[in-house]
């Protein structure tokens, strides 16, 4: 019997290099899409690793620009800033390289100089921003994270190099890894997902429950690469059926407090599934048993991600951030019941009284990692 299942599409970059040593493909990109001064937005922890060096390396025979003038959550101020730097330097493409940060900052200076060619090499595990046709851009003075849409910001070329991952600090590979996660779980429980996209998020919940933990807490090269992986199909999948609860308010708990996006995510997953859990149980269980979280010997998903948090040391930098008298739920939440995610949530959300005790429930966790 056929389903009635709502219609959905998808965007992709033109082409994509993946494995280890293909970011040697980027003299290729530049050479073959005729770039004679490309501008790099490249993150500046990045510019000091060895992957950095070895990209300057490949570039050394070009004119290229090197701008690392962003911060985590770019902000408007700041992209405007970048834009004027690429004209003024006369540049004809852009590179980003680094995590959504980079290669949002990126896609927003394309938006101001006339969508130049933009090719993306993401170094962190959990974004995906290299394949979605969203920039997230902090409007400082209203306080706010924007969601800008543009199908032309999915950059041409996509190089996925596991070799970028390796000088992450633990903590931040467990936010962004969570961050994947979360994503996936999320579009795998959306209203709005479909048969062809579950195919893709079962086959992705079965890899991130064997590699997330070798990821996070042994840095294991192998697993980093599947995060890399799965971080970039589930942007691929879910800009097309919608996010939940989760990402409606960790944006601006992130905008509100500075918290890491993926610490974020990882805070308020746990009491956002116990939340749903009456609406999408068996979509739960599916990917409790996809994820095998009970040979992780946890209860559950949320426990499981629960337990993450506290041992992979998230924890001081949620506490540093979240000092209670300055998280400002009634705005979080008035913010939050804007999010285009909403519609997309299993649980319909009644009203703020329920986001409110989502926040609250995940705020309150902070003391206990
Ligand atoms: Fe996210």
């Amino acid at each position: 019997m056929w389903m009635e299942m709502p219609v959905w599409k998808m965007h992709t970059p033109q082409g994509i290099f993946h494995g280890r040593g293909s970011i040697r493909s980027l003299k290729t990109v530049v050479e073959d899409e005729k770039i004679a001064r490309p501008f790099l937005v490249l993150d500046p922890a990045v510019e000091k690793t060895g992957f950095g060096g070895e990209i300057k390396n490949i570039l050394e025979n070009v004119q290229s620009f090197y701008w690392t003038g962003f911060t985590s959550d770019p902000t408007l101020t700041q992209v405007e800033r970048g834009a004027v730097a690429f004209r003024e330097v006369d540049a004809d493409g852009l590179i980003a390289v680094g995590g959504g940060s980079a290669i949002d900052a990126a896609k927003m200076i394309a938006q101001k100089t006339g969508f130049p060619l933009l090719a993306a090499v993401p170094t962190t595990c959990g974004t995906g921003a290299e394949c979605s046709p969203v920039a997230m851009i902090k409007d400082e003075k209203k306080v706010k994270k924007i969601a800008f849409r543009d199908p032309r910001f999915i950059p041409k070329w996509v190089i996925l190099d596991a070799e970028g991952l390796t000088s992450l600090d633990r903590a931040f590979v467990a936010a962004t890894a969570l961050d994947t996660l979360s994503h996936v779980m999320e579009t795998h429980l959306s209203q709005k997902s479909t048969g062809l996209v579950r195919v893709s998020t079962r086959g992705s919940l079965v890899s991130l429950g064997k590699n997330l933990a070798p990821a996070i807490f042994d840095q294991d090269p192998g697993a980093l690469e599947v995060l890399l992986d799965v971080a970039f199909t589930a942007r691929l999948l879910y800009p097309g059926t919608g996010l939940s609860i989760i990402h409606a308010l960790a944006h601006p708990l992130g905008a509100y407090t500075g918290l890491h996006h993926g610490m974020a995510v990882a805070l308020l997953t746990p009491p956002s599934l116990e939340f749903n859990l009456p609406f999408c149980g068996e979509l739960m269980r599916e990917i409790d048993d996809l994820l095998n979280v009970k040979s992780q010997q946890a209860k559950g998903t949320g426990a499981w991600v629960h337990r993450i948090v506290a041992e992979s040391g998230m924890g001081t930098h949620i506490e540093q951030k979240l000092k209670k008298e300055e998280v400002p739920l009634d705005k979080i939440v008035n913010q939050a019941m804007e999010s285009s995610n909403l519609p997309s949530n299993p649980r319909p959300v009644c009203g703020p009284k329920d986001l409110r005790e989502v926040l609250e429930r995940a705020c309150a966790c902070r003391h206990i990692f």
